[in-house]
């Protein structure tokens, strides 16, 4: 399938089935994450991955995560090293082409921004100088969902100047 047509499926999952993602495809998944682009090739990113369900669902408890955060297979938290906030662009450049691998693989993802970063820091013995950015729950979905419609290619990009 090609990069257009997977990106043309993607949707956030909020139902998983509560397997777990295999560990030759998390091998894969950090595979393409490392290849990621990082400002000045710094590579000032880090993720924690989190696959035991008893710890999810302690983090779900813990960190005000959504309910249906416990039945993902696997949680990537994506840390910046660079408090100056450089890093964070890179950290979601790694996730990013992991989303769309975890597609290519079958699996079903969705983006989590709502969470206690205090309690996961801590659960996670993130240290205090990095920053947890963002996460990215992956899994099995449990149900058929549809891409959400999309803004128009015209309306989206611009030719040379801002909107024109
Ligand atoms: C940075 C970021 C953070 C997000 N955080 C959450 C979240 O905490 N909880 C949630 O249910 N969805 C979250 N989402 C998913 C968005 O709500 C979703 O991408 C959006 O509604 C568009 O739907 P789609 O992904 O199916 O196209 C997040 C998405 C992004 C990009």
């Amino acid at each position: 399938m090609s990069l257009l047509d997977l990106c043309r499926k993607r949707w956030s999952v909020r139902n998983f089935t509560g397997d777990p993602v295999s560990a030759v495809d998390m091998e894969y998944l950090k595979e393409v994450g490392r290849w990621a682009a990082t400002s000045r090739n710094r590579q000032a990113r880090r993720f924690v991955v989190v696959r035991d369900p008893e710890n999810i669902r302690e983090l779900v408890r813990a960190a005000n995560m959504q309910e249906f955060v416990a039945r993902a297979g696997t949680l990537i938290f994506g840390i910046a090293e660079d408090a100056g906030g450089g890093a964070k662009i890179d950290v979601v450049i790694s996730l990013a082409q992991m989303e769309m691998a975890a597609l290519e693989l079958g699996l079903g993802t969705i983006w989590l921004g709502i969470w206690d970063r205090d309690v996961v820091a801590s659960r996670l013995a993130i240290p205090p100088d990095v920053t947890p950015v963002v996460c990215l729950a992956i899994g099995h979905p449990g149900e058929t969902g549809s891409p959400r419609s999309k803004l128009p290619v015209e309306e989206l990009f611009f030719e040379e100047t801002f909107g024109k």
